[in-house]
């Protein structure tokens, strides 16, 4: 059995459970493909969290949920309950976490291309927090909120131009990737210079974001030494002193066995003595403290569960395990070239066989996951499940091939209740017209 994660475990039956409850059992309840997220799991991993953070930090520093690797009503409920500010990035991220009530006080709004329509939406809204990419924003948010009479918090995004060794997709710190501006170039001292000389924006701190699925411990700590630099250049130049910190997402998880374990309370830990240091050695303040995690906070959370279509031999070249989902629900493999356990939700013991874990789509490339191990019995019917799918999973689902998204199905103390029902053919023929 995997070690991944306590929530996954088998029945003296050999039935596969998550959270404590049979796979099967949800399967058939639910149908299949489905998205199983355990709620108490969110809950602890948020806690671990806020936890960490007043620990290290004090009472006001805030992790920030970063809805774009799982945003749904209930992921927000959840949010505002358990007291993290969120992240958005779009109008309709904004809207969803609004819709339940989450205060738009806590609501972080990211985005390098933001149009003049977003910006009006989400001032319209009270957002807390701008995070201004570029110099364009700047200018057209100033405007905006200047039209409104506003004056609108907002952080600096900035590209601190480190290389976290990550999946080239998700390196979002390097000098030349699209957002934040970057340090090495001089350009972020003028976007800091200009954004003081806006009238209607009120700059509370700077932002960066190095990556994702980050497991290389020097990189958060290299980049704390880099903002500090650059927050004692800033207050020697133009003798401004930031009240806010934002160090961005990334703490990786566990997919497979052979992944690092990321012990994250000792990592916030390590960060806030080196910002701590750094900061005494300049003779600055601790600003408000904010990460955005997303993905430590959901992945483990989640559990796709699928039922075999059809089983491929092809002799002397290799098998396939066919499933009712694919690339439509997990798109990462693809993209990525994401590594993903998988597990026979009924079958356990006996022969095993290599397959790759296919889907259904009309593409060769739909490959939920190459040359996994599984009963050589399995067949027709029965249920597979893929674990670790919590994050940028659903949020990166597609209805390629008109096949409706899965639902999220939710995991409670034992019961399990529907928090994003099934897309249907009906809901997809409602937009044609
Ligand atoms: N903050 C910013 C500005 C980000 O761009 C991201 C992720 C996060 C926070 C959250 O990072 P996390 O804690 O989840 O690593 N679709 C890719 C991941 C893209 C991440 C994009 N930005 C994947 O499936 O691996």
């Amino acid at each position: 059995m995997t070690t991944l994660c306590d929530n996954i475990s088998r029945g003296a039956d050999g039935v596969l459970r998550f959270a404590g409850q049979s796979v099967c059992e949800l399967a058939d309840r639910w149908g299949t493909p489905l998205y199983l997220m355990d709620e108490d799991r969110i809950r602890a991993n948020c806690r671990m969290y806020l936890g960490a953070f007043r620990e290290s930090f004090g009472a006001d520093a805030l992790p920030l949920y970063a809805g774009k690797a799982a945003a749904f009503r209930q992921m927000y409920r959840i949010m505002a309950e358990e007291g993290l500010g969120v992240d958005a990035v779009s109008p309709g991220e904004i809207a969803t976490a609004l819709s339940v009530g989450y205060p738009a006080e806590n609501i972080y709004y990211h985005g390098d291309g933001k149009t003049d329509a977003d910006i009006a939406f989400a001032l319209d809204r009270g957002v807390g927090c701008f995070i201004v990419d570029n110099g364009n924003e700047l200018i057209a948010l100033n405007e905006a909120a200047g039209a409104r009479g506003l004056r609108q918090k907002i952080l600096l995004r900035i590209t601190p131009g480190i290389d976290p060794h990550t999946y080239k997709a998700i390196n979002t710190g390097a000098v030349d990737v699209k957002f934040g501006v970057p340090l090495e170039t001089g350009q972020a001292m003028e976007f800091v210079r200009a954004a003081l000389g806006m009238p209607h924006l009120e700059v509370a701190g700077l932002h960066c974001h190095v990556g994702s699925m980050v497991f290389d411990e020097d990189v958060f700590l290299r980049t704390v030494d880099l903002m500090v630099d650059f927050m004692a250049e800033v207050r020697g130049e133009l003798g401004f002193t930031f009240r806010e910190l934002n160090l961005g997402g990334g703490y990786g998880v566990r997919y497979v066995d052979g992944d690092p374990h990321s012990d994250i309370p000792a990592r916030i830990g390590e960060v806030a003595s080196r910002l701590k240091a750094a900061l005494a050695a300049c003779g600055l303040p601790l600003p408000r403290f904010l990460m955005e995690p997303g993905r430590s906070i959901v992945a483990d959370a989640g559990m796709t569960v699928y039922t075999v279509c059809s089983v491929k031999r092809i002799p002397g070249y290799k098998s396939y395990v066919i499933t009712d989902g694919g690339m439509t629900d997990n798109p990462r493999f693809c993209l990525y070239g994401a590594q993903y356990t998988v597990l026979h939700a009924s079958r356990h013991g006996g022969l095993r066989a290599i397959f790759d874990l296919a889907g259904r789509c009309c593409e060769s490339g739909d490959i939920i996951q190459p040359a996994i191990s599984l009963p050589a019995a399995t067949g027709r019917g029965d249920r597979v499940a893929v674990c670790t799918t919590g994050a940028y999973n659903y949020s990166m689902a597609s209805n390629y091939n008109r096949f409706g998204r899965p639902p999220v199905v939710m995991l409670r103390g034992g019961e399990s209740y529907l928090a994003v029902r099934r897309e249907t053919v009906e809901d997809m023929l409602a937009l044609d017209l």
